[in-house]
C-alpha cells in the first residue's frame, strides 16, 4: 500500500495514497482516510480536552487518525481497534511515528465491546452506527461518541431504511437535518435505557454529510428514567408549516390548530437539549490553544450551537417567505423582529436559512411582512 504523510493538528499521519479520479477518493485505498472528516476529529479532540476520560477506545480506527491524535495531542491513554489487519498495521505505524504508546487491537468491535469496558468509546463506522450501538452502550462507562454518515435514512430521504435501522419514522421535512440528529439520539437513548443507564447529550451536531454525537453516560434507573423523559415526537402538519413537540407516547390524532389537518408524527426521537452550554463554553475557551485545521469552522459551529434554542425543529424562513409570496429579509432583521415581539429566536447550525423560535407561526408571518427588504 503506497502511503504519504499528512498533518492534522499537531499529529503527522501516514495515510494511503488515494486515487483522485475515484468518485469518492477515500474509498479508493485499502485503508480508509477522509480528510473532510478532520473537523469531526478536531471536534472530539477539543471535547476531550475539556472532558478527559481515563481511557479512550477508538473502536474503528482505520489509519488510527482519531485515536493517535487523541493520544498525541492530549496524552489520554488510548486503545485503537480495527478488524482489518492492514488497518491495524497502519495504526501501529502511526502510533510509532508520533511516539505514542497505545494498545492496538484487531478484532470485531462488537466482540471487543462485549468483553471489555472502556471509559470513553468512539464508534465511527462506514454509514450506520446502528449495529454497534448496543455493545457500545454496554461497554462505555462515562462517554459515548457516535458518528453516522447514513444521513439519507436518518433524515427521511430513504424512509424504509431509516425505519429498519432506527425504529423511527423520520419524514422528509424542511428541518430534516435536525430530524436525523434527533432520531439518532433517540435511538442511542433507547438502546442505553435497556440497561438501566442514561445519556446526556453534551455536544451534538450535524455537518455536511455526517452527524456526530458526544454523550455523557450515567448508571442507574434514575438516569434511565430521565433519559426516557426526552423521548417523544414532532407533530408536523402536512398542509402548513405548523409543528409541535411532545414527550411520551404518541397522542391520538392531533389536529393542526391553524388548518385543522391531522398532524403527522415524526419519531420517536430526542426532545430537549442536544448540547450542554457549559461544555461548549469551555471548548470555545480552550480552542485558541490548539492548532486545528478546522479552527475557524469549529468556532463558528460552537458559537451557533451555543446560542441555538433547544426546541425541536426550525423554520426555513426562505420557504416561509416564498409561501407568502414575499422576499426573504436579512436573517438578523427577522430574528430581531421576533425578539422585539417578545419571543426567543435564534439561528441554527443545521441551516443558514433556519430560524428557531417559540413564536406562533402567524407572528413569524407578520414579522416577514413587516420586514420586507427595501429596494437595493
Ligand atoms: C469510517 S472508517 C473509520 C475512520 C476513522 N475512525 C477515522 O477517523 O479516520 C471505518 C473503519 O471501521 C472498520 N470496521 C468495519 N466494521 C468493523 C467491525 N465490525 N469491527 C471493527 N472494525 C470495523 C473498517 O475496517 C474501517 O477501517
Ligand atoms: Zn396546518
Amino acid at each position: 500500500m503506497e502511503c504519504e504523510r499528512v498533518q492534522e493538528g499537531r499529529t503527522t499521519l501516514i495515510v494511503p495514497v488515494q486515487d483522485p479520479n475515484h468518485p469518492f477518493p477515500p474509498a479508493s485505498a485499502h485503508v480508509f482516510y477522509n480528510r473532510r472528516m478532520e473537523i469531526n476529529r478536531d471536534a472530539t479532540i477539543l471535547f476531550l480536552a475539556c472532558a478527559c476520560p481515563d481511557v479512550y477506545l477508538d473502536a474503528m480506527g482505520a489509519t488510527g487518525a482519531r485515536g493517535v491524535r487523541i493520544g498525541n495531542e492530549l496524552g489520554i491513554p488510548v486503545v485503537i481497534n480495527d478488524r482489518d489487519p492492514a488497518a491495524a498495521a497502519l495504526i501501529a505505524r502511526n502510533a510509532q511515528e508520533n511516539g505514542i504508546n497505545c494498545e492496538i487491537l484487531c478484532e470485531d468491535a462488537n466482540t471487543l465491546m462485549s468483553r471489555r469496558k472502556f471509559d470513553a468509546i468512539d464508534i465511527d463506522p462506514f454509514g450506520t452506527p446502528a449495529p454497534f450501538t448496543d455493545a457500545a452502550c454496554r461497554s462505555a462507562r462515562s462517554y459515548l461518541f457516535v458518528s453516522a454518515t447514513d444521513t439519507a435514512p436518518l433524515c427521511g430521504a430513504h424512509l424504509k431504511a431509516g425505519i429498519r435501522r432506527y425504529g423511527a419514522v423520520p419524514r422528509n421535512t424542511e428541518y430534516h437535518g435536525e430530524v436525523g440528529l434527533r432520531i439518532l439520539l433517540g435511538f442511542v437513548a433507547r438502546e442505553m435505557v435497556k440497561y438501566d443507564r442514561g445519556i446526556q447529550p453534551l455536544f451534538s451536531f450535524s455537518y455536511e454529510h455526517f452527524i456526530r454525537l458526544h454523550l455523557g453516560v450515567k448508571d442507574g434507573v434514575k438516569a434511565a428514567e430521565a433519559t426516557i423523559g426526552h423521548i417523544g415526537f414532532i407533530l408536523q402538519c402536512p398542509n402548513c408549516p405548523f409543528r409541535s413537540e411532545v414527550v411520551g407516547p404518541l397522542p391520538w390524532r392531533e389536529t393542526c390548530p391553524l388548518c385543522s389537518e391531522t398532524l403527522a408524527p415524526v419519531g420517536p426521537l430526542w426532545i430537549g437539549p442536544v448540547n450542554e452550554p457549559d461544555i461548549l463554553d469551555r471548548m470555545l475557551q480552550v480552542l485558541p490553544e490548539y492548532t486545528f485545521g478546522s479552527a475557524i469552522h469549529l468556532q463558528k459551529l460552537l458559537l451557533t450551537c451555543r446560542e441555538e434554542l433547544s426546541i425541536a425543529g426550525f423554520y426555513d424562513y426562505h420557504a416561509l417567505a416564498k409561501r407568502l409570496r414575499l422576499s426573504p429579509p436579512k436573517i438578523g432583521d427577522l430574528i430581531q423582529a421576533i425578539r422585539t415581539a417578545g419571543y426567543p429566536a435564534t439561528r441554527t447550525h443545521f441551516s443558514g436559512t433556519g430560524i428557531k423560535t417559540t413564536a406562533p407561526l402567524p407572528l413569524i408571518d407578520a414579522a416577514l411582512r413587516e420586514n420586507q427588504p427595501g429596494p437595493a
